[in-house]
């Protein structure tokens, strides 16, 4: 039987969660987040077996959100043999679209913990599996040099969804192209401009970027997630691409945040996404892990 937690199963879940694994969830992360919102009791599901607890499913969603958006960790009793079923059972109790995201080591992306929680999802529907690498930049770097030849400046929502749907015309960005088949790209930017606002960074840091004939260029998002600061999103006009200017809106983004106190700033492109991870490369971020992303 599938149910939400009750406070009870508190001590229980602890146990479960106190075992090494490819969880983004721990026993700190859980009491933490169960106090802020970003993890609660109806979006916690438990599936179990008379008395005991066979297995687990621990979903997060943003402290003011209405629903959960995304799978942070599935825990099965030793006693079950195959997990598969009864985690793609625990999956299907919350409607979608969600996401699960798996925080790994590019050498451990085959290892099964890893492979039978994605076959769990695909038979939870979550099919599409995309790779991202994780940049980090920290101020051990030094700052990167600023733009010559763009000019920033902020913006509003409006002009900020003309420039998002401008810009996911031929994007390489796996989420972009399940928006734009989904939804379209109008409201598509605007999902986005709410996602970005939604985040904890400061929405009047927000930048459009213009060139020396004060023409569009692209924008540059810097912004914070409960981890601390991120690159939460830069994109060029499909016009203006191929000059490197993806370069001097990440520089604008790292500038930015290092300037109001960032000693470590992070960022995630997928893999398919080559010219934006050649970008941080060249900016000097570091790849340091790799986030395995069922949807
Ligand atoms: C990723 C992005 C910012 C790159 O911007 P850019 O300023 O064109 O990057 P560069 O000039 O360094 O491009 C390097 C090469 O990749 C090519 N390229 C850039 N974007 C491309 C795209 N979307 N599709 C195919 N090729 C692309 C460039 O033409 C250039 O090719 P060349 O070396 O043969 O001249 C831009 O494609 C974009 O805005 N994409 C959509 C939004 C996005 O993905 N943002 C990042 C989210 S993490």
């Amino acid at each position: 039987m599938y149910r939400t937690m009750v406070e009870t199963d508190l001590d229980l879940i602890l146990t479960c969660l106190t075992e090494p694994s490819v969880n983004t969830t721990t026993r700190e992360r859980f009491v933490a987040y169960l106090e802020s919102g970003g993890y609660r009791p109806a979006w916690t599901w438990l599936a179990v077996d008379g008395e005991s607890v066979a297995g687990l499913a621990v979903w997060w969603g943003f402290p003011d959100g209405d629903k959960p958006l995304a799978l942070d960790c599935l825990w099965a009793a030793p006693a079950v043999a195959d997990p598969v079923p009864l985690w793609a059972g625990l999956i299907r109790q919350v409607p979608p679209p969600v996401e699960y995201h798996i925080f790994t080591q590019p050498s451990r992306r085959d290892d099964p913990e890893i492979t039978t929680r994605l076959a769990a999802a695909a038979e939870a529907g979550l099919t599409t599996v995309t790779e991202r690498f994780r940049y980090e930049w920290t101020s051990a770097q030094p700052r990167p040099e600023r733009s010559a030849r763009l000019t920033f400046r902020p913006g509003s929502d409006e002009d900020f969804a003309d420039a998002f749907e401008q810009i996911s015309v031929g994007s390489l960005d796996v989420a972009t192209l399940e928006g734009l088949a989904r939804v379209g790209a109008r409201a598509q930017a605007l999902e986005d401009v709410e996602f970005y606002k939604s985040m904890p960074g400061p929405r009047d840091r927000w930048r459009l970027a213009f060139d020396s004939s004060d023409a569009l260029v692209g924008c540059a998002l810097p912004s914070a997630n409960a981890g601390g600061p991120v690159v939460g999103y830069l994109g060029v006009l499909p016009s203006r691409r191929g000059r490197g200017y993806a370069g001097d809106l990440l520089a604008e983004i790292t500038w930015m945040l290092a300037e109001t106190g960032a000693t470590t700033i992070r960022a995630d492109t997928d893999s398919t996404n080559t010219p934006m991870a050649a970008t941080f490369d060249r900016l000097g971020y570091r790849r340091f892990a790799l986030r395995v992303v069922a949807s």
